[in-house]
């Protein structure tokens, strides 16, 4: 099987060019939260060019959009290829929409050389990768690692989960049928852009991803006295709003002195009841924290929490914690590694193994079957907003490599 093989880059790009103006804002990006109007004109977007291509379209119950390429072998295990259509709020064209449009070109161009491959190819655009409802929807339902408890609180709140639901014609329970057999799937590959400055400032070309970050996030809330802001002397304050920023500034000291190559962040900061003359009587933040080892993963939260209960006691509130989900640490398979390695080396490009600090929805993949992923340089290192950019050849590279090492992993002993 030929794995020199490349594709029609003019298609790719006008691809890419049509889904950015879905949910396009005027400072340049797309803003396409899960299961928003945008994100579903995307998703429609998405299924008429798999009917276009002539390619059968599936919808699972986790509103999973999927192009199917099938083998002539009914019994073929499934080699996933994709990423995410949605976005986070005033986000990037990159993120997520340039790996299910790579990864629908390589099955229109394996389709059109006429290759017979042993496996089913599949283009899947997974579902709320971005965790504006949830977190990895689309990914975790396949995987069967979501839970009903996962929809009970979420990080989006049960509200906006329940009206995209609606919106998207889902349901809750529908979300489980998802789940597939592990052994149906021969590997799962993801072309993305890296998210940071490393490969665009050291001029290496693909990023062969080592392994991804794992995520915790919770809802802290510091709960004090809401009282006059004119009248209350500074001493006999129980200000909520001081905790919280007590903590926030507390938790970065914390990661830089103690967990170095981990991160900690706080997104969101609500005062209540938020007014110039009340002192806040409650203070919620969106902490979420990350790191690659599972153990370090674990030190780090309990530090972070143990920090924001000590700031808490010091300015004499009360604190409560709501953990809103953790999404484990997850290695890249050795075999998808070389396949994407192999791939960049045939095209002569130089590549370097990394990590991936941002999630995925190969973090889910990743136990069941080979999966990796394909980084390309992000200009400046900036994404999560309208600037992320990524040099098209970069974005044509990182496409190339993708159809080579699907190639590889497809006819690979260990795939077939
Ligand atoms: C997803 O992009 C994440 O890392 O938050
Ligand atoms: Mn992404
Ligand atoms: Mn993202």
């Amino acid at each position: 099987m030929s794995v020199s093989m490349q594709f029609n880059h003019k298609r790719l790009q006008s691809d890419f060019n049509a889904l950015a103006t879905i949910g396009a804002t005027a400072e340049g990006g797309v803003n396409r939260p899960a299961l928003s109007p945008a994100h579903l004109e995307a998703r429609a977007w998405y299924a008429a060019q798999v009917k276009q291509a002539g390619l059968a379209l599936q919808i699972d119950g986790a509103g999973n959009h999927s192009a199917l390429l099938r083998s002539p072998n009914p019994s073929a295990p499934t080699l996933l290829l994709g990423s995410h259509l949605d976005s986070v709020p005033e986000g990037g064209r990159y993120d997520g929409a340039l790996g299910v449009v790579a990864a629908l070109e390589v099955l229109r161009s394996i389709q059109e050389a006429g290759l017979n491959l042993p496996v089913h190819l599949e283009a899947i655009d997974f579902t709320d990768e971005e965790g504006t409802l949830v977190g990895f929807i689309g990914s975790g339902a396949l995987a069967g690692t979501l839970t009903p408890g996962d929809l009970q609180n979420p990080r989006g709140g049960r509200e906006a989960l329940l009206a995209g639901l609606t919106r998207a014609g889902l349901t809750e329970d529908g979300l489980f049928t998802a789940r597939r057999d592990p052994a149906t799937l021969a590997g799962y590959l993801e072309l993305h852009i890296e998210q940071g400055p490393w490969l665009y400032d050291s001029g290496v070309d693909i990023g062969v991803v080592s392994g991804i970050v794992g995520i915790a996030s919770f809802r802290l809330a510091f709960s004090g006295r809401a009282n006059h802001a004119g009248t209350t002397p500074m001493a006999a304050r129980r200000d909520a709003g001081l905790g919280a920023a007590a903590f926030i500034l507390a938790a970065r000291q914390l990661v830089l002195d103690n967990f170095p190559g981990c991160v900690a962040n706080v997104g969101a900061l609500r005062l209540e009841p938020g007014a110039f003359n009340i002192i806040p009587g409650r203070a919620e933040l969106a902490l979420e924290c990350r790191a690659v080892d599972p153990a370090e993963l674990d030190r780090l939260q309990t530090s972070l929490l143990e920090r924001a209960q000590r700031e808490a006691e010091s300015f004499g509130l009360g604190l409560e914690v709501s953990a809103l989900g953790q999404h484990a640490p997850a290695p890249m398979s050795q075999l998808a590694q070389q396949a994407i390695q192999e791939a960049a080396a045939e095209l002569g490009l130089s590549s370097q193994s990394m990590p991936s600090g941002a999630g995925h929805d190969a973090q889910n993949l990743a136990p069941l079957c080979p999966t990796g992923m394909v980084f390309i340089p992000s200009v400046d290192g900036i994404s999560h907003s309208p600037h992320e950019t990524s040099r098209w050849d970069d974005c044509i590279n990182g496409a190339n490599v993708l159809l080579g090492a699907a190639l590889r992993l497809a006819g690979s002993s260990d795939c077939a």
